[in-house]
């Protein structure tokens, strides 16, 4: 291995430092310097170097983002100061009553100073910076311990792994900070609707998006997530005193945290509810979600006289937003027929106002849902938007009224009227005709969407009729169209006809993972997409992969190996697969720098540890060099890469006739040299 010259080390720590005040301009102050792609290249050239000479890569690099290994359980911590919860108040009575009780408390009438915060509904971690630099965060647990997602914090690109030094004074000897990680809102629904795509279950909510995306086992697919903080109190410190919440806020931000720009001090309770009704009317203008305000008494010192009962500080509470719900009346439950057959039940609602839209709609999830809920047509519901996005039913609110006869799911496709059917045990209910119309649709529409071969223009309704009347019925129809047959549809200028098959012409080009993620394989999204294509490099070798092969790719475990597998032992996927295939130009995803081309498409198979290198290090020297990595040895491996302690592999690997190397002789391959 090279080893980094004075000036190679000078320019790794000069990029080191302009990214990092790009990521701090971009993600803490919002106002990016430089676009896109300069940033882009920049950190390409800090990653060439780091892989040019690892030992550049210092673990607070800004390329360390992508997180490192998973680790089989979450580590425990313990929070050196408990982590407390808030009480509530509903209403401006209550919010009135809290100041009281703190004036009675302080045996003092004047008015109190209040923080007024924004209440984040998200997911409550701790930091801690020792000496500036980031050493640890996890998650709130029960307040006492709380688990340890130090590797997935550091994916976030708003909290810094080192603190900035501040103009006055010195670094804090220890900083802990609580804050709460947050899911854009904007970012939630692509979320969804790449998880519905890949037949994965939707999230609830940003709360539970964030949630899941940082109690992640693998800090990669965190990395992938676009989380965000808010800090927002103190935990211990050391080295620094801060006299009031205010105070604290502007010093942390100061030091580089992220803080929410709308607290503000309120000179008594009346400006806190007239900041509550001020949040209330702009909520939804927020990108993220908000449940209340947070109104703390300023003062770090009497906040000490006032202390804490049971858990919660006497000096802060939670003044809650209402809950955005309405009544209306269930007209109609229709069920509605996704790509991959399953069929959901929807409620067709009575139009009603709710926190500024008009809803009409509202996901009734599946049969089980409905049943507990026990809604009927004709039913008066309490509708609730969850988060602001996909409204849901409560409850039925008046069950002693008159009623209708039980929702049943119906035993025939409302589409195309074959069978359904339905697994004893599970939840779902499936149209069993791989034509049904209904799933076609939904299939291009999928293919065509932006994160499969981006067809502009290809919109809900043009595909419906484009499958209504038979013109399109596989997705390699789409590349016959003519200008014809477009003309001929309802709403369809000559214009719009031709620039729509502009679009397909276009999308003839396009890239190996755009078309694995189009072609809607159950649990394949764009992600696992990423990684089939720089796996397998092309759409034949994906074919042919078996399920072990398919197991041994990055982020592929069991249940989604299972599904591609079992898609592409489907004679008419694979039919499908070719024939579309043919009318494309599918790119491989770009050539690895260097590679040797002995070894591209050679496959190994890594066991027990290596000396020199992580797994992790040995699995990307291999990629990089054009090969293959699989989790199981088969007759297609060509190389078993055995470290220390190799196991069952070895004994396999022997009977199978397969080549093994160890770690000297892998060494030796990778650099070019001969075996
Ligand atoms: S202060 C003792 N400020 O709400 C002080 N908490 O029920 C407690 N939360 O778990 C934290 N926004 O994670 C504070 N601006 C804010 C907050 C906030 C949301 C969460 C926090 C805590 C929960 C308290």
């Amino acid at each position: 291995m090279p080893k980094a010259s004075t000036k190679i080390q000078a320019e790794a720590e000069r990029l080191r430092a302009q990214i990092d005040r790009h990521n701090y301009r971009y993600y803490v102050l919002d106002d990016p310097e430089v676009g896109d792609a300069e940033y882009d290249l920049l950190m390409r050239r800090l990653e060439a170097l780091e892989r040019d000479y690892p030992e550049l890569a210092t673990p607070d690099s800004p390329t360390q983002r992508v997180g490192t290994a998973p680790s089989e359980k979450f580590g425990v911590v313990a929070h050196r100061r408990m982590m407390l919860s808030l009480a509530n108040a509903m209403d401006a009575e209550e919010m009135t009553e809290f100041d009281r009780r703190i004036k009675r408390f302080l045996k003092d009438e004047a008015e109190v100073e209040y923080a007024a915060e924004v209440k984040l509904d998200g997911l409550a971690i701790e930091l801690v910076y020792e000496d500036g630099r980031l050493t640890a965060g996890s998650t709130r647990g029960d307040g006492i311990n709380g688990e340890d997602v130090t590797a997935n914090i550091r994916t976030i690109r708003s909290i810094p792994l080192k603190l900035t030094k501040p103009a006055r004074g010195a670094l804090p000897k220890l900083l802990e900070v609580r804050g709460e990680v947050i899911f854009p809102r904007h970012a939630f629904e692509r979320l969804n609707a790449e998880r519905a795509r890949a037949g994965e279950p939707a999230f609830a909510n940003p709360r539970n998006a964030a949630a899941g995306s940082l109690r992640q086992l693998d800090p990669k697919i965190t990395a992938a997530r676009p989380l965000d903080i808010f800090c927002h109190s103190p935990g211990v410190i050391e080295g620094l005193e801060y006299s009031s919440q205010w105070e604290f806020l502007q010093g942390i931000k100061a030091l580089g945290l992220r803080i929410n720009p709308l607290t503000r001090i309120c000179a008594g309770v009346a400006e806190v509810i007239a900041y509550w009704n001020d949040l209330t009317a702009r909520r939804h203008e927020l990108d993220y979600e908000a449940d209340g305000v947070v109104a703390k008494v300023n003062s770090f010192a009497l906040q000490n006289q006032l202390g804490e009962v049971s858990r919660s500080p006497r000096w802060a509470i939670a003044y809650k937003f209402k809950a955005q719900q309405a009544e209306t009346v269930v007209r109609e439950i229709a069920v509605q027929v996704g790509r991959i057959g399953s069929l959901t039940p929807v409620a067709k609602l009575a139009p009603v106002a709710l926190a500024g839209v008009t809803i009409a709609n509202a996901s009734l999830h599946n049969l089980d849902e409905i049943r507990r809920k026990d809604v009927r047509v004709g039913d008066t519901v309490l509708i609730e938007r969850a988060g602001d996005v996909i409204p849901y039913v409560v409850r039925v609110t008046r069950p002693d009224a008159p009623r209708k006869p039980e929702f049943i799911m119906p035993a025939q496709c409302p589409v195309c009227g074959a069978a359904i059917v339905h697994e004893e045990g599970e939840v779902g209910y499936f149209c069993v005709n791989a034509n049904c119309p209904a799933r076609m649709r939904e299939s291009i529409r999928h293919f065509a969407s932006k994160a499969g071969v981006d067809i502009d223009g290809l919109g809900d309704k043009l595909v419906a009729q484009l499958v209504e009347r038979g013109i399109v019925l596989e997705l390699d129809d789409l590349y016959r169209l003519s200008r014809e047959q477009l003309a001929g549809l309802e709403r369809m200028a000559d214009k719009s006809a031709q620039n729509l098959i502009d679009a397909i012409e276009r999308s003839r080009s396009t890239t190996l993972d755009r078309v694995i993620n189009g072609l809607g394989i159950r649990h394949v999204g764009e992600h696992t997409a990423r990684q089939l294509a720089i796996r397998f490099r092309t759409i034949e070798a994906l074919m042919a992969a078996v399920e072990d092969e398919l197991r041994g790719v990055r982020d592929i475990g069991d249940e989604v190996a299972r599904s591609i597998a079992e898609y592409f032992a489907e004679p008419r996927n694979r039919q499908a697969v070719v024939r579309l295939a043919a009318q494309l130009k599918i790119e491989p995803p770009p050539e690895p720098a260097a590679g040797r081309a002995g070894l591209r498409g050679k496959s190994f198979v890594l066991t027990g540890m290596l000396a020199a290198l992580s797994r992790d290090e040995a699995e990307r020297k291999i990629l990089a060099a054009g090969a293959r990595v699989t989790g199981a040895i088969s007759r297609k491996t060509d190389y078993l890469v055995a470290g220390a302690e190799a196991g069952s592999k070895l004994r396999k690997a022997g009977e199978l006739g397969v080549k093994m190397l160890d770690e000297e002789a892998f060494l030796k391959l990778l650099d070019g040299g001969e075996l």
